[in-house]
C-alpha cells in the first residue's frame, strides 16, 4: 500500500524530473517529523546530475509535478520537497487494502519459487533443552514464518547434535550403570548423570575412555546393540525437546541431524581432494585459509574421525541438492562465528558461488536475572522450566487482575509463554539477554503481554458494535493521531520485507509495540463506538485492522493473541 503510493509518487517526480523512476523511489524518505511531510524528496543527490542547486532543483520540481490524487500539497523547504496526504484519501486506501487483506496483511509473493532453508533450534542428544537454545528456536521459527508469509518456500531444520565420541562414553556408562526405568523416566537428566559420574570414575580409570571409545566404534560400524541404545537415547531427548516445541508452536520440516550426514562425508571429501584442497597438516587433513586470514579448517583428525565442520561441509552440499535454496541460514549463537566463516570460506573455495547465500544469523547470550535460577556450575536452567515458570506467574497476576477470566489456564499459557518469546525478539538478535520474569510479563511495559493487551482492547471494542450499514465518515480520520496509526498499518508489508532482509524478527516485535502505542494513544483521545453511525464505523474499521494487524504480527513470531485476558 504504502509501497504503492510511494512508486506512484516516484512515477510523477521522475517524469518530471527526467529521471527513472527506481532512482527517484530509493530517494523519497519518510521525515522523521510528521509536521515536514509524509513523505520527502531530498534534492541534494540530483544537484550534481541535474547542475544545479539543491533548493532550485525543488522549486522547479514543485512546479512541474503533476503530483498525484493523494498528495494534496507540496511544500519546497531548503533542499527538501515535501509532500502532504490527502489524509481522507489516505485513510480509504488504507481501510480498503486492510479490509480485504484482514489477517493476510503483509502476504506477498516477492518469494515465489525461493526457497530458504532455516536451520535452528538444532539440540543436542543426550544434553539438556536450556534456556541458550531459546533464542534460536525463537528467532528461526519467526523467521520461517515471516519468509513463508512473504512467499518463500521454507525448510526449517533441526540439525540434531547426535554425533560425537561422547555417545561411546554415554553408553559404556549406561552399560555399567544404567537403569533403564530410571532412563525412561527422568530421560535427559537421568543421562546427564551417567555422563557426569562417568567423567569422574574416569579421572581415577583411564580405562573407562578405551570402553567409551570402543562403545563410538560400534556406533560408527553400525553395531546392532550400539545402535539400538543409541536410538532410544535419541528417542527420549527428542520426546523431551518436542514438548518444548509443542509448548512453543514451533515447527520443523526435517531432523536430518550430524549423524544423517556420515554416509556423505567421503564425497565431500573426494572432491576436496580432486580440487587440490586438502593439505596434510600435523597428521591431520586441513583446508588452508590464509587467503580468507582465517585459520586453517580441520577436516578430519589425525586418527581419521570426521569433525561438526566436515558434517557441516556435507549438510550444505545437500541442502543445496537437496533443495536448491535461495538462502541457507544458520540460527546459531555468535560463539561459532569463526565455525561458519570457515565454512563458507571453504565452500567458496570449492568453487561453490551458491555460497553467497549462507548466512550464520547469529545472536547473544540469554542469561536469567532471577537468582534461583542463575547459570551456576552445573546448575542448568531447563527451557521448560523457564516457561512453565512464566505460566504460572501469569496465572497469579490473572488471578489478581482478572479473576473471572474464562479458561485462566490457556490465557496463562497464551500470555506467558507468548512474553517469554516477545521479550527474546525484543531487540537485535547480537545483544546479550539478560532476562526478567517480571520485566517481561510487565502489561504496561514494551512487552508482548502488553501488545495481546492492545489486541483484546481492540476486540472488546468490536465486540461491542453493532454494524448498522452506515456509511463510513472518514473525515474523523484525518487527525493526527489517527494518521499516525494508519500510517503504521500501511507500513506493515515493509517491516517484513526489511525484517527477512536482515532476518531481524525484532523490527516486528518493534513495529507491534508501535502499532499498540499508537493505537492506544489514539484510543485515549477518542471515543470509537458514539451516536454518531457514520464516524464510528469509520473508527471501528481502524479498530478491525489495528486488530487483524496485530494478531497476524503476534502469530509471525509464535505468538497467540486470545480475545480477553
Ligand atoms: N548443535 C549445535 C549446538 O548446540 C548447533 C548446530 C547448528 N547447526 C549447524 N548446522 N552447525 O551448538
Amino acid at each position: 500500500m504504502e509501497m504503492d503510493l510511494k512508486t506512484a509518487l516516484a512515477e510523477t517526480i521522475a517524469a518530471a524530473a527526467g529521471l527513472p523512476a527506481g532512482e527517484v523511489l530509493e530517494m523519497i524518505e519518510t521525515p522523521p517529523d510528521p509536521k515536514m511531510g509524509d513523505a520527502a524528496l531530498p534534492c541534494f543527490k540530483l544537484a550534481k546530475e541535474l547542475r544545479k542547486a539543491p533548493p532550485v532543483i525543488a522549486q522547479e520540481l514543485a512546479e512541474k509535478i503533476e503530483a498525484p490524487d493523494f498528495v494534496a500539497r507540496a511544500e519546497v523547504t531548503g533542499g527538501y520537497l515535501n509532500f502532504f496526504y490527502d489524509r481522507k484519501f489516505y485513510a480509504e486506501s488504507v481501510l480498503q487494502m486492510l479490509g480485504k487483506a484482514r489477517e493476510d496483511w503483509g502476504r506477498s509473493e516477492i518469494g515465489a519459487g525461493r526457497t530458504v532453508v532455516i536451520d535452528y533450534s538444532s539440540v543436542n542428544i543426550a544434553k539438556p533443552f536450556h534456556i541458550g537454545h531459546l533464542s534460536s528456536t525463537a528467532i528461526g521459527s519467526a523467521l520461517y514464518k515471516i519468509y513463508q508469509h512473504l512467499g518463500y518456500n521454507v525448510v526449517g531444520v533441526n540439525h540434531l547434535g547426535d554425533w560425537g565420541t561422547q555417545f561411546g562414553k554415554l553408553i559404556a556408562a549406561y552399560k555399567m550403570w544404567g537403569n533403564d526405568d530410571e532412563i525412561n523416566r527422568d530421560s535427559v537428566s537421568a543421562m546427564l548423570k551417567l555422563y557426569v559420574r562417568f567423567h569422574e570414575e574416569a579421572e581415577q580409570d583411564e580405562s573407562l575412555n578405551e570402553q567409551g571409545r570402543a562403545w563410538f566404534k560400534k556406533i560408527e560400524d553400525g553395531d546392532e546393540e550400539a545402535l539400538r541404545i543409541f536410538g532410544w537415547f535419541k528417542e527420549l531427548t527428542l520426546r523431551e525437546a518436542k514438548r518444548v516445541y509443542e509448548l512453543l508452536d514451533v515447527q520443523f520440516d526435517s531432523f536430518a541431524g550430524e549423524s544423517f550426514y556420515n554416509d556423505k562425508i567421503p564425497a565431500v571429501l573426494d572432491e576436496l581432494r580432486e580440487k587440490n584442497l586438502l593439505e596434510q597438516s600435523e597428521g591431520a587433513f586441513v583446508v588452508r585459509l590464509d587467503e580468507e586470514g582465517l585459520p586453517p579448517a580441520i577436516i578430519l583428525k589425525s586418527d581419521g574421525t570426521t569433525l561438526y565442520a566436515t558434517r557441516d561441509l556435507a549438510a550444505a552440499e545437500y541442502r543445496k541438492k537437496t533443495y536448491d535454496f535461495y538462502k541457507n541460514l544458520y540460527v546459531v549463537a555468535y560463539q561459532q562465528n569463526l565455525h561458519f566463516k570457515q565454512l563458507f570460506a571453504v565452500l567458496k573455495k570449492m568453487g561453490h558461488a551458491w555460497a553467497d547465500g549462507c548466512e550464520h544469523v547469529a545472536f547473544g547470550m540469554v542469561s536469567l536475572e532471577d537468582g534461583t535460577m542463575s547459570t551456576r556450575k552445573g546448575k542448568i536452567v531447563l527451557l521448560e522450566d523457564v516457561l512453565k515458570k512464566a505460566v504460572e506467574k501469569t496465572l497469579a497476576v490473572i488471578e489478581e487482575k482478572n479473576p473471572g477470566l474464562a479458561d485462566k489456564k490457556k490465557a496463562a499459557s497464551d500470555i506467558g509463554i507468548g512474553a517469554v518469546i516477545f521479550s527474546t525478539l525484543s531487540q537485535s538478535r547480537i545483544k546479550d539477554i539478560t532476562f526478567s520474569f517480571d520485566r517481561v510479563l510487565n502489561y504496561d511495559g514494551e512487552t508482548g503481554p502488553y501488545v495481546q493487551y492492545t489486541h483484546t482492547r481492540c476486540a472488546s471494542v468490536l465486540a461491542r458494535h453493532e454494524d448498522t450499514g452506515a456509511q463510513a465518515d472518514l473525515t474523523v480520520l484525518e487527525n493526527d493521531d489517527a494518521f499516525a496509526v494508519l500510517k503504521l498499518l500501511a507500513s506493515f508489508p515493509q517491516t517484513l520485507v526489511a525484517a527477512s532482509e536482515k532476518n531481524e524478527p525484532f523490527y516486528v516485535t518493534r513495529y507491534l509495540l508501535d502499532l499498540a502505542q499508537a493505537f492506544n494513544k489514539y484510543y485515549y483521545e477518542y471515543r470509537i463506538i458514539d451516536d454518531n453511525a457514520a464516524q464510528t464505523k469509520a473508527r471501528v474499521a481502524l479498530t478491525q485492522a489495528v486488530k487483524d494487524t496485530l494478531k497476524t504480527g503476534l502469530r509471525l513470531l509464535g505468538i497467540k493473541a486470545p480475545n480477553k485476558m
